[in-house]
């Protein structure tokens, strides 16, 4: 008889997304006339810009006709997406990474999700807190977690690395030397980072005792400011201790049409296996690829005029960050991010918990957003906005917020 992988039954409650639309289900049930605004899930509102959608269009055209058709593509990525992010993400940036480096997906969400089936299950693995739930929850369906406490929220076998304003959102480096580390910078759902040299001490913790750090810089398009690295790879060393996860959801809006890479230097080696050689062969295995159409989206997010339409689009979400944060500020909020990501990380006011802010917030304002402690324990008594909405939205929640 066949038997479940029984680890899926440890995943804790339904995922925070489903709880937070199941109660605005209620609420608009119960008021059919609110007029909501949703600052809650992290998903982009502007549409894809011309010179993608120009790409896609031609390479619609290109799969209509037997002379230009494409079927199955490389697996690990059409030569002009790679040698345009190698070129564009990693060379212009004094980075020494080459294409055969680079592994074409469909998305950071699948990559952060999978990366963690070429290590061991012997490993142990260290998170921030509050943390992005992909990095837990896949390490869970492994196995690799331990017992959970719903009490503490926490789980035996995981080192959580609590980032909250007292550190000033900088992990401190665990007591007990961790195997892998999970960094999200800028980081979801904080919305701070690390500058530059704060990520280089982490790239020399992770060489010294050995460890390996999965880097997701889903955000990186989202960084103003100059001491902050856009890649771990601008660190030295990083190359022997870093595997870094890229998406195409958030710079470029692709969020429906799935594109995003890892990078897995070939210096990454363990025991004398090479860890670029098992994500080729896991790659080659388990993924067929992303279609040709979204990858010629993908080189043209690197064109000129690309470039210059995406700096555009995330010049408009930053700037409702700011109007976000600024607003939030000046009547009287401590608030957090909002500079170097979309997303703004608030001190819940008069000590509410996080979900008491979010019934509040719903009911009084009708406005929706993210409970901090949906994604930790540590999360507890926090509360994340998104910039990804209009900028008209953005100012009318800001008012019903500050009217309250
Ligand atoms: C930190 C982080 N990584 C990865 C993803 C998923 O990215 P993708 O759309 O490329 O799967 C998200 C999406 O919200 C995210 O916040």
């Amino acid at each position: 008889m066949y038997k479940i992988n029984t680890n899926y039954q440890k995943l804790p409650g339904s995922y925070l997304f489903s709880n937070i639309a199941k109660k605005v289900n209620a609420f608009t049930e119960a008021h059919p006339e609110a007029d909501i605004i949703r600052l809650g899930i992290g998903d982009v509102t502007q549409p894809i810009a011309p010179a993608m959608i120009e790409a896609m269009h031609k390479a619609v055209d290109e799969m209509g006709d037997a002379k230009t058709f494409h079927g199955y593509a490389p697996d690990l990525g059409y030569a002009f997406l790679r040698d345009a992010i190698v070129a564009h993400d990693y060379q212009a940036r004094g980075c020494d990474i080459s294409a055969d480096e680079i592994f074409v997906s469909d998305g950071a969400k699948s990559d952060s999700g999978n990366i963690q089936e070429i290590f061991s299950v012997d490993n142990r693995i260290a998170v921030c807190d509050p943390v992005y739930p992909v990095y837990v929850d896949s390490n869970v369906m492994a196995g690799r977690t331990g017992v959970y406490d719903a009490n503490t929220q926490m789980w035996s076998n995981v080192i959580y690395m609590p980032c909250t304003a007292e550190n000033n959102f900088v992990p401190e480096f665990p007591k007990e030397n961790p195997d892998i580390i999970y960094l999200c910078l800028p980081n979801n759902p904080t919305g701070t980072t690390l500058t530059k040299d704060q990520l280089q001490e982490w790239v020399d913790y992770a060489n010294r005792i050995g460890a390996i750090i999965i880097y997701d810089a889903a955000y990186e398009a989202y960084i103003s400011e100059s001491n902050v690295a856009h890649t771990i790879y601008e660190c030295q060393g990083a190359k022997t201790c870093a595997i870094e996860i890229r998406s195409f959801s958030k710079n470029a809006g692709f969020t429906g049409v799935r594109l995003g890479f890892t990078v897995v230097p070939k210096d990454l080696v363990c025991d004398g296996v090479s860890l670029n050689g098992m994500w080729a062969r896991r790659h080659g295995t388990k993924f067929n690829g992303a279609p040709y159409i979204i990858q010629r989206a993908g080189e043209a997010v690197y064109s000129d005029a690309g470039q210059a339409q995406i700096k555009e689009q995330v010049g408009y979400y930053m700037n409702n960050a700011k109007t976000i944060y600024t607003g939030l500020k000046d009547a009287g909020y401590e608030v957090y991010g909002g500079i170097n990501a979309p997303y703004i990380w608030l001190k819940t006011p008069e000590n509410m918990t996080s979900w008491d802010f979010f019934d509040f917030l719903l009911e009084k304002a009708n406005v929706v957003g993210t409970p901090g402690s949906g994604f930790g324990p540590s999360g507890e008594g926090y509360f994340r906005l998104t910039a990804f909405g209009s900028y008209e939205n953005s100012v009318r929640a800001l008012e019903r917020i500050k009217n309250l």
